[in-house]
Parts: structure tokens; C-alpha cells; sequence
């Protein structure tokens, strides 16, 4: 559903508006604790660069190539969704950012289920609901919606920017606000894992933020869930690949450097290299660093490429494939 009233900027507008266009999920939110919760002021790499965060040229990433991540985005909607008997579900997505979840899943074939854009960024609140993308300010840790009420919890792409004393307590809101027989779905990409090295290496030195955060491990996921009351956890490797094209196979190459730019906010690269150069140089690094060993703890890594590979898809088509794997972790609330 796309939203053509005027965007509401503060909670109290937002909230309205989710009454009028989603009564269903503004039914699950108990608006005492919307109103009196936090967005997160003390620091926000995901706000405005006025600010000192890397917002704008984030949501600039996935408004460019929403299709970017689908692969594990589809993976994800499974595990928390799987074969639910639920009419109509309801899944939080809690780090959802400027909704490209709520916004992929509705080209997935689950017409059915409403995913909710939650985000303790102000900024993204109010980017997504730019984008007609209806989203709920709150922290993971402490969550707005009423105990037993929704239908999946999804931590993903970011979970290791809660910081580690807090990561408890968002298991332990993830259990409070699911219904019996709902899923809380953990993704991270694990300590030690290029993505951490990528994190590590190059965006903590080539942006503005910085980048230093504790990634989870299978233990920790499975420590956090069972502490809160989950039983029968699973942890599994995921293929969450980037994947973009171009019309040519440098074309491709040049837009998957681009992508990681914008989306991780390199812009020391572009300061040093100009544009093309720092998309160039994005890519390489990218080469380098994410070339996956089959020797790996987990055995399931399947066929899935395991270097950065650029694939002709037709004439004038070709997909530059950047291979991740992610850690999943999947709880079912009795
Ligand atoms: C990497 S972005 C992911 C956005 C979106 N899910 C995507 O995949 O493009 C991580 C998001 O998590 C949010 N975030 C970080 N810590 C949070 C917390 N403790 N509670 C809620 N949101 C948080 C940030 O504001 C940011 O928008």
C-alpha cells in the first residue's frame, strides 16, 4: 500500500498515520511506551551526515538497487515466516532502516504478511515513511508492540550495532512481543567472516563513522536465545550475496563498487580516488577480501560461489555476484 497523505515527521503524526492506513499493525502497539520511547541520540551512524552519519548516501544504495540483497532477503521472510498456518502475519523487522525489506518482500511471492519497518533512527523513521513505507520508531531493546502479539522478529543486517550488554534484552523484547508459535530470526555476519574483515578493514578506515563493533557468534546467538526462553534453536549458514548487473562486464563490476561506496559510506575513497576511482577501488578490496574457503566450520555452504565472479545473464546483461554468508539463528517461541 503506498501512502499519498503527507509524510508524518514526528511520532505522534506517525502513529496517527499508521492508524489510518494499517489499523491492523497500529492494533499490536501499545502507544503509551511508542510515545515515551528514545530514538537513539547519543550516536547514529545511520543519520544524517550533518550529524555525523551516513544515512543519506545508505538509503541512496538501496533506493538505487533494492534487488541487491534479495537472495537473502527471501531466505530470511522463510525462516521467520516459514510454513506459518497465520492469516495475514505480522513480522518486525527490527533494524529495518528505510524499509528495503517491507519494500523487496512485496515483489516476493507472500502477499499475505505485513512486514513492519522498526528503526531507533529518526532519520530512517521518517526516510521510510518518505518512501510511502509505514515504520515505527523504537529501540530493539526496548519495544513498543504488545506482549504476545506479533507473528516474527527478524534482527538483520546489523545486529552488531546493539551494543553486547544490551543484546539480551532484545532477545528477551523479541520474546515478550511474539505470539506463541512465532519465529525470532538472528542474522549477523560472524565474527572472523569476511564481512567482519570487510567491516573491520575497510569501513572502519574509509568512512566517517568508523565501523568497530563485537560481530555475534553461533554461541553468543544461541546463548541469547536460549537465555530468553526459546527452545529447539538452530544456527545455519545463509547465502546473502550482493548481487547487481551492469551492460557490460566492467559495467557490473564498476556497479557493485559503486554499491558498496554508497551503502557503507566510503567516503574517504572518494576523497582520496574521486568517484570512478573509489568505485574501482571498492571492488578490488571487495575481490580481495571476500574469497570463502570451503574448509569452513560449517559444512553447508553448498554449490554457492565462493569468489567475486561477474556472470553474463544475456547480450547485453551481466551479474557481478559478491558472495556472503551469513550466521542465522532461528528460535520458536512455545
Ligand atoms: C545496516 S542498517 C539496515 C537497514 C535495512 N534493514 C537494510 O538491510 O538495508 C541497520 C539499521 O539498524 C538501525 N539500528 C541500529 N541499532 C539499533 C537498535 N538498537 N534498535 C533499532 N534499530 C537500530 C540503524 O539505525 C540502521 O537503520
Amino acid at each position: 500500500m503506498t501512502v499519498e497523505t503527507t509524510v508524518p515527521e514526528d511520532r505522534k503524526s506517525q502513529l496517527l498515520a499508521l492508524r489510518e492506513i494499517w489499523p491492523h499493525v497500529h492494533a499490536l502497539i501499545d502507544e503509551e511506551r511508542a510515545l515515551g520511547c528514545d530514538a537513539d541520540e547519543n550516536r547514529d551512524d545511520f543519520g544524517a551526515s550533518q550529524q555525523g552519519g551516513r544515512g543519506e548516501s545508505y538509503v541512496a544504495a538501496q533506493q538505487a538497487r533494492p534487488e541487491a540483497r534479495i537472495a537473502g532477503i527471501r531466505g530470511l521472510m522463510n525462516l521467520v515466516v516459514g510454513s506459518t498456518a497465520v492469516d495475514r502475519p505480522v513480522v518486525l523487522d527490527l533494524l529495518g532502516g528505510d524499509g528495503l525489506l517491507h519494500r523487496v518482500c512485496l515483489g516476493l511471492d507472500m502477499p499475505d504478511t505485513t512486514i513492519v519497518t522498526c528503526d531507533a533512527s529518526a532519520f530512517m523513521v521518517a526516510r521510510a515513511w518518505a518512501a510511502g513505507i509505514p515504520a515505527v520508531l523504537q529501540r530493539a531493546q526496548r519495544q513498543v508492540f504488545h506482549s504476545g502479539s506479533v507473528d516474527g522478529v527478524l534482527l538483520a543486517y546489523g545486529s552488531h550495532h546493539v551494543p553486547e550488554p544490551e543484546r539480551q534484552a532484545v532477545a528477551d523484547e523479541a520474546w515478550r512481543v511474539l505470539r506463541p508459535g512465532g519465529r525470532f530470526v538472528i542474522h549477523d555476519f560472524a565474527e572472523g567472516s569476511p564481512m567482519a574483515v570487510w567491516f573491520q578493514e575497510v569501513v572502519d578506515k574509509e568512512s566517517d563513522t568508523g565501523h568497530r563493533y563485537a560481530h555475534f557468534t553461533a554461541d553468543w546467538m544461541r546463548e541469547c536465545l536460549a537465555r530468553s526462553g526459546f527452545r529447539s534453536v538452530t544456527t545455519n549458514l545463509m547465502f546473502d550475496p550482493i548481487m547487481v548487473t551492469g551492460t557490460s562486464e566492467h559495467e557490473a563490476q564498476a556497479a557493485l563498487g559503486q554499491y558498496l561506496l554508497q551503502m557503507y559510506g566510503l567516503h574517504k575513497l572518494v576523497r582520496a580516488h574521486g568517484e570512478q576511482g573509489a568505485a574501482r577501488a571498492a571492488f578490488e578490496l571487495a575481490r580481495e577480501i571476500f574469497r570463502w574457503e570451503p574448509s569452513t566450520s560449517f559444512d553447508d555452504m553448498g554449490d554457492h560461489v565462493s569468489d567475486c565472479v561477474v556472470e553474463r545473464m544475456g547480450p547485453s546483461k551481466w551479474q557481478c555476484i559478491l558472495p556472503r554468508f551469513a550466521l542465522v539463528a532461528v528460535g520458536e517461541k512455545q
